[in-house]
């Protein structure tokens, strides 16, 4: 019964997701697949003093990709970086109330994977200039 109302809201936000589109003039974006299937996103940032104030996604996907993605970009809103970066497969579980199996892992998880890159990718973005001046 539980694993219903979980499926329901999974399904809910698949149908009807939160946070899609490209966002105006993000301070960071960052675009990853799932190499098993094809499937696409990117997410797009905008931070401020290292508080995600914005966040979205686009791209085409399952219901578990673009579910999880609506559920993670309204969780991580207001969450600072370093949050981010600590969220994993665990965090998604709660999140979605349900555990999608070995074989979903990487539906569940191409939402997170991208928005830790974008959180990776800002905090390190000097590192290019760096690298180059050396
Ligand atoms: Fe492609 Fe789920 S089947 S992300």
């Amino acid at each position: 019964m539980a694993l219903d109302i979980y499926a329901e809201e999974m399904i809910s936000h698949y149908e009807h997701p939160h946070n899609k589109g490209k966002l105006e003039k993000p301070d960071i974006m960052l675009h990853e697949n799932n190499p098993v299937c094809g499937d696409e996103m990117t997410v797009y940032c905008r931070i401020e003093n290292g508080i995600l104030k914005e966040v979205s996604f686009d791209g085409e996907g399952c219901a578990i990709s673009v579910g999880t993605a609506s559920m993670l970009t309204d969780f991580a809103k207001g969450k600072s970086l370093e949050e981010i970066e600590r969220m994993d497969f665990n965090t998604i579980k709660e999140l979605i109330g349900i555990d999608p199996g070995p074989a979903r892992v990487k539906c569940a998880t191409l939402a997170l994977k991208t928005l830790k890159g974008c959180a990776f990718l800002y905090q390190h973005k000097d590192i290019d200039i760096a690298t180059k001046e050396l």
